[in-house]
């Protein structure tokens, strides 16, 4: 199965004022196949949407990116290059889908821009049929409407029907499902991944909802303060975590048959991302921190999973 995306060693730094560097992520690494979907996981502010937001080459000037990043049969990609695929071989959905479209048009004007910008013929034909794969019972209704008109989980569905109109190599979901209730969002979960069977592209899910992120990907990437401290299978990393902080992660998901369903937080807090990291990121909440900590974990390969860790053996 052919390789859609690789990314190795992706590095990002912001310079601040005063030349005060920032640097939100510190070392990314993984591949996703055609058809495939890598569900990245991590806490609020650990590099997930910058990880995106650099794949699709629209970091901020004030941005430092290191590192390769590799797509389809385009080999090791430019910004540049990136910028004239953005839009058709590659797309997204976020968790906002008001953001997505102008309230002053209707959902047909902009589906017709996309879509003559992407030179597709018989518009009217394809944005009827696009409509009604992605659960649209009344296409031409949705058409005629405006973005406010539409309840939060339809525009949902217009965002991917958009994203999904030039036939994308792959889709890029930050957080799709996080502003819809569970049931709804369960919904728009199973509807990707009918499409995805369907349409083959590969998929980059990103989530702080390791639930969402088990449902829906074939693998899991679980970043910390901007690294990947462990990749495998789903079922893998999901019946046997390895890295302290995915076990602490997965403690972490509320369930029946916790006390209360309530969640189990993991003692202290994500290092900023001012503070210069020496060895693990992951030291200070770690309960089986030994001195080697200090420095740079390496990656041990446990089965089908990478952990990078001190302490955990292969
Ligand atoms: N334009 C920027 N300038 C400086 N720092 C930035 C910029 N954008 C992001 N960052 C830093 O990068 C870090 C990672 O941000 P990111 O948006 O990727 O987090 P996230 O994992 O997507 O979190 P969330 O779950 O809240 O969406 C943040 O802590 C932030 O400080
Ligand atoms: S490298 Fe050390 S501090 Fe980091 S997770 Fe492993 S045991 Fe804990
Ligand atoms: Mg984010």
């Amino acid at each position: 199965m052919s390789t859609v995306l690789r990314v190795s060693n992706l590095e990002v730094d912001f310079v601040i004022n005063d030349g005060v560097m920032n640097s939100p992520l510190r070392g990314v690494n993984f591949e996703i196949k055609a058809g495939k979907t890598l569900g990245i996981v991590g806490e609020t502010g650990c590099g997930k949407t910058l990880t995106a937001t650099a794949i699709m080459g629209l970091l901020p000037s004030s941005a430092v990116q290191r590192g390769q990043i590799e797509f389809a049969d385009h080999g090791v990609i430019s910004n540049q290059q990136m910028a004239a695929i953005r839009g058709s071989e590659i797309t997204m959905i976020f968790q906002n889908p008001q953001s997505a479209f102008n309230p002053i048009f209707t959902i047909g004007a902009q589906l017709t821009m996309v879509a003559q910008r992407r030179g597709i013929a018989d518009i009217a034909t394809v944005l009827t049929a696009r409509l009604e794969s992605v659960g649209l019972r009344d296409p031409q209704r949705v058409l005629e409407s405006y973005p406010h008109e539409l309840s939060g989980g339809m525009l949902q569905r217009c965002m991917i029907a958009m994203a999904l109109l030039s036939s994308p190599k792959l889709l890029i979901a930050d957080e799709p499902t996080t502003a819809l209730d569970a049931t709804i969002g369960d919904q728009v979960l199973q509807l990707i991944a009918s499409l995805q069977k369907r349409e083959g592209f590969a998929m980059l899910f990103i989530s702080h909802d390791v639930t969402a992120v088990a449902k829906t990907s074939d693998e899991i990437a679980v970043i910390y303060a901007g690294r990947v401290v462990e990749i495998g299978p789903t079922a893998d990393v999901m019946d046997s975590p390895q890295h302290p902080y995915t076990r602490g992660l997965l403690g972490a998901i509320p369930s029946a048959d916790k006390a209360r369903g309530t969640l189990v937080a993991i003692p202290g807090n994500v290092p900023s991302v001012l503070t210069h990291v020496k060895g693990c990121a992951f030291a200070d909440r770690c309960s089986l921190r030994i001195d080697t900590c200090d420095q740079e974990p390496p990656i041990v390969r446990i089965g089908n999973q990478s952990v990078a860790c001190w302490v955990v053996k292969s």
